[in-house]
């Protein structure tokens, strides 16, 4: 059964599919035969591992795919949309926990005189994948609400986080000169790095959570990488050199949607301070209601409006009632486009796939760089399920958490409309002085309800 050429061939043919695969993601209409591909590719290179040479233990490894495929398999298909961000945090640090145990079993199992080619990648491997793990359990943590999403400060955090990764230097030297004869000292520099990814993780909270997911997928990314040079394995190589350029990719673009700089972030130290006092300021004032009939006439009348899809559009699952209410109004001549907010909702493109689910035009969807120009013109800006995304302390507010991150600029149209349940608060947990503004109508309710009564009221116009 132990044939080389077989896996090597896999491995081949894997990777091209992942390259295939991962080029398809970066478009809704081609994402689904993208992630197909990749996932045969995946099948693959797990058929052609079996060919390996000095392969073993085959029923054993049978046993540990179906405890891994199960669990995985029930979870993708049950996971609700808006639960996805922290599914892919815990899948994430599934794979640093592999990249972490394979690394610690290659360094167990390799030889006292090992070059330092070899060496490198297992330390890296076990330090990659450990920080990976645990601060995608901590990140999981934050989004399901088992832990507080709220960033958590504590005294000299970064001078703690700096002496870890001295004690982490120190440890993997130690753990080289003492070699394999005394095993605890590699133990040791696992639970070093376990501490760190807690520790990086814990600071960040409320809206910045979209950058420190995409940092830790590219860890995750760099561990399978740096385990597969350790195990002479192309494919892991080429799979992790894949996931952690993306996932770099990623953060950078996380971070400039956020105006985050990226050495705050890998060093823990972004996110505001201070909760924003905006909630107290707002305290006196108040937000004015609307009704649909009132909501369809401004919007049926309108000449143009500009659609600013959230997190509750996601809630709600009202993506086809929304495409539903842009149809009627363009055929009143009426001109609608979609603001999409980079990290509107839980996930990168989560707005992008919800719309796309509904069959809304993708030309009639825009970033946030292209259609922030046009808020001065539109009549109408119909926020459904949005709040952090919208909200302008982010521009005004120096104390607020969000300051800084790039807004969509509703404010500057004519009119706002918001949809959302009541006065509850976004992801970053603070108050929006957008809702108080003098031109915003609240439109309270379900997102999916206030739709329907609201294409109901156009339809009867
Ligand atoms: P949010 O700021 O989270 O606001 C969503 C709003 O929707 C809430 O204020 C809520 O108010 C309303 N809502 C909830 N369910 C609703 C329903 N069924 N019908 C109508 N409204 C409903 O959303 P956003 O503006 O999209 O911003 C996203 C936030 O998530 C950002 O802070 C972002 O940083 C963070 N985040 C993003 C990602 C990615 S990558 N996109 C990942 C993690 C975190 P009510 O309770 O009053 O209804």
């Amino acid at each position: 059964m132990n044939n080389p050429y077989i896996p090597e061939g896999a491995y081949l043919i894997a990777s091209l599919l992942f390259v295939i695969g991962l080029k398809r993601l970066s478009s809704p209409r081609t994402a689904r035969s993208g992630n197909t591909l990749a996932a045969i590719g995946m099948a693959l290179a797990l058929v052609g591992t079996f060919f390996l040479p000095a392969m073993a233990h085959f029923g054993w490894i049978v046993l540990a795919i179906v405890i891994g495929t199960v669990p995985g398999w029930l979870l993708a298909k049950k996971v609700k949309m808006t639960a996805m961000p922290q599914m892919v945090s815990l899948f994430n640090g599934m794979g640093g926990a592999c990249a972490l145990f394979i690394s610690l079993g290659e360094w167990i199992n390799s030889d006292s005189d090992e070059s330092l080619g070899l060496i490198l990648p297992m330390f890296f491997g076990i330090i990659f994948g450990a920080i990976s793990f645990s601060g995608s359990l901590v990140a999981f943590g934050k989004l399901q609400g088992l832990i507080s999403e709220k960033p958590l400060r504590w005294p000299l955090q970064k001078t703690i986080n700096i002496v870890l990764c001295a004690i982490m230097v120190a440890l993997a030297t130690i753990a080289v000169r003492h070699c394999h004869c005394e095993l605890h000292w590699i133990y040791l520099l696992a639970g070093a790095a376990l501490v760190l990814g807690v520790l990086q993780v814990l600071p960040i909270g409320g809206a910045d959570m979209p950058v420190v997911i995409s940092v830790l997928n590219s860890c995750t990314g760099m561990a399978a990488a740096v385990t597969g040079f350790a195990m002479h394995n192309m494919a892991m190589i080429i799979a992790g050199v894949l996931v952690g350029a993306a996932g770099s990719f990623l953060t950078l673009l996380m971070c400039k949607a956020m105006n985050r700089s990226l050495l705050a972030v890998i060093f823990g130290s972004f996110g505001g301070g201070a909760q924003a006092g905006a909630a107290a300021a707002q305290g006196e004032k108040t937000q004015r209601e609307t009704t649909a009939a009132e909501a369809a006439i401004m919007m049926g009348y309108a000449r143009k409006v500009i659609i600013i899809p959230g997190y509750g559009l996601a809630v709600a699952q009202a993506q086809h009632l929304v495409h539903e209410l842009e149809q009627m109004l363009e055929k009143r001549a009426v001109e609608v486009k979609y603001a999409i907010h980079p990290v509107a909702g839980r996930m990168p493109g989560h707005m992008n796939v919800l719309l796309a689910e509904a069959d809304v035009p993708y030309p009639k969807l825009f970033d946030m760089d292209e259609i922030n120009p046009e808020f001065d013109q539109a009549d109408v800006a119909l926020i459904i399920g949005a709040n952090d995304v919208v909200n302008p302390a982010a521009r005004n507010d120096a104390t607020s958490p969000i300051y800084g991150m790039p807004i969509l600029n509703a404010d500057k149209a004519k009119n706002i409309i918001v949809i959302k349940r009541g006065k509850g608060a976004g992801f970053a947990g603070i108050e929006n002085e957008l809702f108080f503004d003098a031109k915003t109508r609240m439109l309270f309710g379900d997102a999916k309800k206030a739709l329907q009564e609201l294409v109901a009221e156009i339809r009867g116009l």
